[in-house]
């Protein structure tokens, strides 16, 4: 029989194995690539190499060091269906994309269902009286808002909806679009807090669907409910002083708050 957990003693999963005083590095750094590094490209290009340098010294780090149980030091160890080993830098493009993937993409739906809940005084009065709506909740924030937007580049002739594409061709995939889409969803234009139907495309939709997309749902649960459960009743009284980001992550970034 196990020992009861010390209840004290508050573990945090570190799936990179990296500690948490990082923390103020790593939002910059990804703000940098796709907030900021919009405006400014140096930025992008700068920051994209600080990451992927940081990762390849972590890889280093990981593999003069083996036996760690964090994704890195697994994956520097896991074979392929051949039994080949994976590529050290294919180790650091996923340790890259599941920095990149993973903060501003929950920060912007948590902000955006913040905006949502501060400018719409009778949703937040639902979820206040009825918490088990919550779930249902979060699905709509995700179709209504859709924060992430991506692009793929056409390799292979093909016709889609009467448009033929050549390789090369860039396509955006619109996945806010297609949240939006009224053959799909009843009034789509309205946020329905309770919507019964709701089999929206804001994870992406096959190969590439986002790999996660359950702790991005879990975090905007306890992110969501705590805030609520702690603040109450709050507004948004001055939409227009809201500062959102564009690009491929949307999302508030200046939320000012009455409480
Ligand atoms: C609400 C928050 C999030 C949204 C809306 C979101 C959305 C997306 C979308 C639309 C894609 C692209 C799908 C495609 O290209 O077809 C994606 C990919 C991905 N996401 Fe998320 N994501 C969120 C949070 C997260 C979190 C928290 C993580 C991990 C910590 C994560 C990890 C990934 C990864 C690794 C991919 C790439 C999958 C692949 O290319 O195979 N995402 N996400």
């Amino acid at each position: 029989m196990s020992a009861a957990p010390d209840p004290k003693v508050i573990r945090t999963p570190q799936p990179l194995g990296i500690t948490e005083d990082r923390v103020d590095d790593f939002t910059y750094w990804v703000r940098a690539v796709l907030e900021l590094g919009l405006q400014e490209p140096e930025l992008r290009v700068k920051y994209r190499d600080v990451i992927r340098n940081f990762f390849r010294a972590t890889v280093a780090d990981r593999r003069a060091n083996p036996g760690g149980d964090d994704l890195i030091s697994a994956l520097l160890t896991a074979t392929d269906p051949d039994g080949n080993p994976v590529d050290p830098e294919i180790v650091v493009g996923m340790a890259n994309l599941q920095l990149v993937a993973g903060i501003d993409t929950t920060w912007s739906s948590i902000g955006s269902a913040l905006f949502h809940l501060g400018t719409n005084p009778e949703d937040l009065e639902r979820l206040r009286a009825e918490p088990e709506l919550w779930p249902g909740a979060i699905e709509e924030f995700l179709r209504f808002y859709s924060p992430v937007t991506m692009a793929r580049v056409v390799d292979s002739p093909v016709t889609y909806g009467g448009i033929d594409f050549v390789p090369g061709d860039k396509v955006l995939m619109n996945f806010p679009g297609a949240n939006h889409d009224p053959d799909v969803f009843e009034d789509p234009d309205t946020f329905i807090i309770d919507r019964a139907e709701n089999r929206h495309v804001a994870f992406g939709a096959g190969i590439h669907r986002c790999a996660g997309s359950n702790l991005a749902r879990l975090e905007m649960d306890v992110a969501l409910r705590t805030f609520v459960d702690r603040i109450g009743d709050f507004s948004v009284q001055t939409p227009i002083e809201v500062s959102w980001a564009s690009g491929q992550v949307r999302g508030p970034r200046i939320l000012p708050i009455t409480f």
